[in-house]
């Protein structure tokens, strides 16, 4: 049995934070946050909308457009660093419940912003080991719950939102997902984390305030651009496909010049490369399935094609995956 990428679908939230706002903030400006990270503005969610109310709408979408019906849906998994609850119950069971489906698997993973890739290998996994048959995965985050307003190095960065998509066994070989990477280094732990509010933390408390991002953004950025490009080369190497071949590069959207940099490193033409962190900002895992949504629904993601996916994230976690677009 293989799996197969069915359906994509994708959530914004209707606030929308422009740098000109952020500039009433702190002290910054939005000829620097966009000649630095390409970003213009992000979704916010509205008090009271949380990360399952963002994660409900794209997989309600994702699963309209794979054609199930949502009793068919045998698992749900979650990747979220900004989940509902900090411990439990997790985003995937009320996400699960929210949608009506039947009493199925549910479960969140931490993976920050490679979350996407690394619930796409679980989902490949438990359809090609014959466990279940129509896994929904969702990336979904309320980043701005977790981010401190007062810190200009990371909030010019984050947003809010989700996407989701279906995977389906299939015995079409073509269909198939080809490869996914996942990896991971606690070396880099202090890179990009949320200090406190858990059992490691220097304060004794899980309130949301006291779990705001902390970022050393630029050295993230280089290990980044460094890892990115490696492990992509690598996965291309792996599978035999060539760069110029693959439709579409869909990169995790944490900074344009991050994109920029992996992107060259490959030799991708400017057509190839999906862009929208100049709309959504950072939704760490949320931000591969919301721009190949707009790809999707821009008619610009057609049967068959070659997706080249890679992330890079808090942990630090990175990964990368080939996937051919296989509607019904
Ligand atoms: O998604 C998961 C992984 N995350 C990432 O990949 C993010 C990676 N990092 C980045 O995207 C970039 O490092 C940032 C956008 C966060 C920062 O850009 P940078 O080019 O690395 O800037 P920098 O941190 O080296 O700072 C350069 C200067 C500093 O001032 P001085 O010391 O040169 O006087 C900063 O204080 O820019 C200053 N600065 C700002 N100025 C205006 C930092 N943030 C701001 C700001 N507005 N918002």
């Amino acid at each position: 049995m293989y799996a197969a990428f069915r359906s994509i679908g994708a959530y914004v939230p209707e606030r929308i934070l422009t740098n000109a706002d952020l500039e009433k903030m702190v002290d910054t400006s939005d000829e620097w946050i966009y000649k630095r990270t390409g970003i213009k503005e992000r979704h916010i969610a509205a008090e009271g909308e949380h990360t399952s109310d963002l994660g409900v709408k794209a997989a309600e979408l994702a699963i309209e457009r794979s054609g199930l019906d949502k009793s068919e849906i045998d698992m749900v998994v979650c990747a979220t660093i900004s989940p509902d609850y900090f411990t439990m119950p997790s985003t995937a069971t009320l996400i699960s419940t929210k949608l009506g489906l039947p009493p199925v698997t549910a479960f969140d993973i931490s993976a920050a912003c490679t979350g996407f890739i690394y619930i796409l290998s679980i989902a490949k996994a438990f359809i090609e080991s014959g466990m279940k048959k129509n896994v929904l995965i969702i990336g979904a985050e309320k980043l701005s719950a977790i981010t401190d307003y007062t810190d200009r190095g990371t909030c010019i960065l984050f947003g809010d939102g989700a996407g989701a998509a279906v995977i389906s066994a299939t015995e079409n070989k073509d269909e198939a997902i080809v490869e996914v990477h996942t990896a991971a280094d606690g070396t880099y732990a202090d890179l990009l984390m949320t200090p406190n509010g858990g059992t490691g933390s220097v304060h004794d408390s899980l309130d949301a305030e006291s779990s705001f991002m902390q970022m050393k953004g630029n050295e993230t950025f280089k290990v980044a651009v460094r890892t990115l490009t490696k492990d992509v080369k690598d996965i291309l190497a792996e599978t035999k496909i060539e760069a110029d071949s693959i439709e579409h590069f869909i990169p995790h959207q944490a900074n344009y010049r991050i994109i920029k940099a992996v992107g060259d490193a490959l030799k991708m033409r400017e057509d190839q490369v999906v862009v929208t962190v100049e709309k959504y900002g950072n939704t760490s895992g949320a931000s591969i399935p919301m721009a190949m949504n707009d790809l999707y629904e821009a008619g610009g993601l057609k049967k068959g094609e070659m997706m080249l996916l890679d992330a890079f994230g808090g942990g630090l976690t990175w990964g990368s995956a080939l996937v051919p677009f296989s509607p019904k």
